[in-house]
């Protein structure tokens, strides 16, 4: 008789204490759940208008070839990458997702005792990632919940390998001017390197904003991280990329699975790449609604952060969590923020114009402030 996994299961003690990440729910969960048809979710930053046609296109005639196994160089995306950015496609790399990318950083420069240094309210993948690579994740307090990039510089020592900066970032939606990230890159000690996830870099419309690429292609010590999961609406696909120095796409590609992208997500990828009308209407109709919705938080008294992204972040002024779970039972999923340790805050993705108005609707019924 085979013994039973009691008898042979040995938690790793390593992963002693780790979280994991609790990801947006399904619609479909919901629905079943709790018996409801019409589930609306804005919960994962995604694109409301769905992938692009042309993206749909390409990733039906991929499948045609799903023998075969993918080209593990992504040749041509990353000819296409190369081509829209303006750089070498050697200074490019694809992954499973941009998270993929964060993945394959911590396993490529953090050894035994190599530290991260992240900010507290920081995309949650960084310090998860870190943590159960090596535990070597060091938390540095916000300010007014932005990045303190002096106080993240301040925090580099001798063992630190990587400085993550999501901008903007999520879950709050705030961000980093030029002069911000400059100051902390030209204070980087050697061998010291600052991973930009730019994650919502198409939403963003300020002109302080500073385009990572800008700093890669002038020889700084950074690399981009981007998506294909949010303006271009291809979350399920799983593809983002990098973009670094030719050394450190070669330390990535070490410990990279050479096969992480389908060959069905590149060519959905490359096609999305083109479609840019696809994107402007997507920008367009996310900056135009997450005004529509801000607003409409501020004028009832909510404190909204300013986000870049495709969401906005705002103080319910009680438990978060209860009022999630309040619009859950109205079918409309958000973000609670309490793994964020931001206990009353809730996330709520830009979606279309109707589902940002069944939200607005929904949280009026459900809010305590709407009681007399
Ligand atoms: C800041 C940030 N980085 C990365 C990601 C993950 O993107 P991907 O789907 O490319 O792994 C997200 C997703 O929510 C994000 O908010």
């Amino acid at each position: 008789m085979s013994p039973t996994r009691q008898e042979w299961f040995v938690s790793p003690p390593h992963l002693e204490g780790l979280d994991r990440f609790e990801p947006g729910k399904p619609i479909a969960e919901v629905q079943r759940e709790l018996g409801l048809e019409r589930v609306i979710k804005l919960a994962s930053n995604e694109n409301p208008l769905g992938p692009s046609p042309m993206a749909i296109d390409a990733a039906r005639a991929a499948m045609e070839e799903a023998h075969r196994y993918p080209d593990a160089e992504a040749t041509e995306l990353r000819a296409a990458l190369s081509a829209h950015l303006g750089v070498p496609s050697a200074q490019l790399i694809v992954g499973s997702g941009s998270v993929d990318v964060i993945e394959l950083l911590a396993k490529a420069f953090l050894g035994p005792g190599d530290n991260a240094v992240i900010s507290e309210h920081a995309f949650a993948r960084f310090r998860q990632i870190v943590d159960a690579r090596n535990r070597g994740a060091r938390l540095v307090p916000m300010r007014e919940w932005t990045h303190d990039l002096e106080a993240m510089g301040r925090a580099v020592d001798d063992r630190t390998r990587l400085v993550f900066v999501a901008n903007p970032n999520n879950p709050t939606g705030t961000w980093n001017r030029r002069a911000e990230v400059e100051a902390l890159v030209a204070g980087l000690p050697a061998g010291v390197l600052l991973v930009l996830d730019e994650a919502y870099f198409e939403y963003v419309d300020e002109p302080e904003y500073p385009n990572g690429v800008d700093l890669v292609r002038r020889g700084a010590p950074v690399i981009v991280t981007r998506t294909f999961s949010k303006a271009h609406g291809l979350g399920g696909l799983r593809v983002g990329y990098g973009v670094a120095a030719p050394e450190v796409i070669g330390a990535l590609l070490v410990v990279r699975e050479a096969f992480c992208t389908s060959r069905v997500a590149q060519a959905a990828a490359a096609a999305a790449l083109a479609d840019t009308a696809h994107v402007r209407r997507t920008v367009e109709l996310t900056r135009a609604e997450k005004a529509r919705v801000a607003g409409a938080l501020v004028a009832r008294g909510y404190t909204v952060l300013p986000s870049l992204a495709n969401f906005v972040t705002f103080d319910t002024g009680e438990e978060g969590r209860d009022v999630f779970r309040r619009l859950l039972s109205r079918g409309v999923i958000v973000r609670p923020l309490d793994p964020y340790g931001m206990r009353r805050w809730l996330r709520v993705s830009i979606g279309t114009a109707e589902e940002n108005a069944t939200f607005l609707e929904a949280l009026e019924a459900v809010s305590e402030r709407s009681e007399p």
